[in-house]
């Protein structure tokens, strides 16, 4: 029976993805987490971290507007979209240079960085645990250098041991941090997203 409806609700986003010109289902769950946090709003400026195919992007993009930008990063190459104001380029997240190379590819300071970033799942728990706490740090680590001050972070995790303490990190660094699944998220995935508002720029 679970496994059943866990399959149904795929094919239901996976259909409305399709039909909604999404390039995936992963779209849903950035708009139900924006639907129920208030992440995105015209104007922002907004890098996504880990964006390939591109599904948080388009999201973003309707998001933001005209007036807003979309910077999309990834190590794998993601297809351009036809809009001025969506840039997407190759790179590492957990690279030194990355801060510095997204910087020099936005038009102002960020307000709000997203990071659906995840490791090649290997099955074994602690494994991707702990590789998606790393893609996690740098994302906190490009948010620390180049976000602006009051800016938002969404971030995914695989839950495991050291969630609680990378939280506590979140907290220090932000007014407010919230932790949630979004139902378009499979429920047999230990993927949790962690959303941050107010960054203090300490
Ligand atoms: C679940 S997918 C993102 C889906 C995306 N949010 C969408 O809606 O299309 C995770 C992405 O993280 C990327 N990734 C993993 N490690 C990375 C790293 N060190 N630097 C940049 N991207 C990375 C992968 O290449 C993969 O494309």
């Amino acid at each position: 029976m679970g496994r059943h409806r866990h399959r149904e609700r795929h094919d239901h986003y996976y259909r409305m993805a399709k039909h909604e010109g999404y390039r995936t289902r992963a779209s849903f769950k950035l708009k139900q987490l924006n639907s129920r946090f208030g992440i995105l709003k015209r104007g922002d400026i907004v890098v996504d971290l880990g964006a390939a195919p591109g599904g948080w992007v388009q999201v973003a993009r309707e998001e933001v507007g005209d007036e807003g930008f979309v910077l999309g990063v990834d190590m794998q190459q993601v297809a351009k979209f036809p809009y001025k104001n969506v840039r997407v380029i190759v790179a590492d997240i957990t690279d030194v240079s990355a801060p510095e190379l997204i910087r020099q590819n936005l038009p102002r300071e960020p307000t709000v960085i997203l990071s659906d970033a995840s490791p090649k799942i290997s099955g074994v728990w602690n494994v991707d645990h702990f590789r998606s706490i790393e893609l996690a740090r740098a994302a906190l680590r490009i948010a620390d250098q180049i976000l602006q001050r009051g800016g938002k972070l969404l971030v995914k995790i695989f839950q495991g041991d050291m969630f609680d303490e990378f939280v506590k990190e979140l907290r220090e660094k932000f007014e407010s941090v919230k932790i949630s699944k979004p139902l378009a998220s499979r429920k047999n995935s230990a993927e949790t997203y962690i959303i941050c508002k107010g960054f203090k720029g300490l």
